[in-house]
């Protein structure tokens, strides 16, 4: 998978602005944005709405603190016989983020999540979730475990925004130099890595499908 793939119909402005790729969708730059006042706690609908991938930001950091707040708020998120298998290793401190920057991302990657916060590695503990006892419980096996880091990575997302912070999931890494950066056991799956930052532009809701198109009902 390439960056085009992720990029096709998706490019908030930032990441066309930042590849120089040309996109039409862009939307126009607030760079004011930081300052737009949200409200905090929001109403889940709005907080869904208002959620999307960031690819500019401002610099900022992040406290130890806030990060766990965040955290905390992802460990509702359920998973299979609350296994909470899902684990996070944050890069807030500058040498830890610019190794990542430096070796652990491609150029896209790295330049679309420059100046955030964090950079948080997002893994899971295989041959739990699914198994039951030392044996996968079905076909599935240890994609039981990516379900629920995806489930975790979701609440992860919405519950930074709801502190005021913005993200960008990226799959397309490096494994052996984020868990060597990080220090990731190898025995974990790294899923993605998490961009927690201040947007500097207003990010665009990109197109979704209609619902008919992906529920049926009987
Ligand atoms: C599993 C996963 C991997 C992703 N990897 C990347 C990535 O490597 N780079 C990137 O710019 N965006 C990446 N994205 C972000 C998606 O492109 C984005 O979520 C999608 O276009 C919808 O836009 P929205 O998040 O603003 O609603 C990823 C998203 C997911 C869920």
């Amino acid at each position: 998978m390439d960056r085009r793939e992720f990029m096709k119909d998706s490019l908030a402005l930032t990441g066309a602005a930042v590849l120089g790729l040309g996109c039409s969708k862009e939307a126009t730059p607030n760079e004011n944005h930081t300052e737009d006042k949200e409200k905090s706690p929001m109403e889940f609908t709005e907080l869904i709405e208002v959620r999307r991938s960031v690819r500019r930001y401002a610099k900022s950091e992040i406290a130890k603190d806030e990060m766990e707040k965040i955290v905390a708020d992802a460990l509702n998120a359920p998973s299979w016989k609350n296994s909470e298998t899902t684990r996070y290793y944050a890069a807030i401190g500058d040498e830890a983020k610019n190794r990542m920057w430096k070796e652990a991302l491609p150029g896209f990657n790295a330049a679309n999540s420059a100046d955030a916060a964090a950079l948080v590695a997002v893994t899971f503990v295989p041959g739990e979730s699914g198994f039951m006892g030392s044996e996968p419980a079905d076909d599935l096996g240890n994609m039981w475990g990516a379900y629920d880091c995806g489930l975790a990575s979701s609440y992860f997302i919405l519950a930074a925004k709801n502190h005021g912070w913005d993200t960008l999931i990226m799959g397309i890494r490096d494994t052996a130099n984020v868990k060597a950066i990080l220090g990731i056991p190898a025995g974990e799956t790294l899923m993605s890595v998490i961009a927690v930052g201040k947007a500097a532009v207003k990010p665009i809701k990109v197109p979704r499908k209609p619902v008919a198109d992906v529920l049926k009902t009987t």
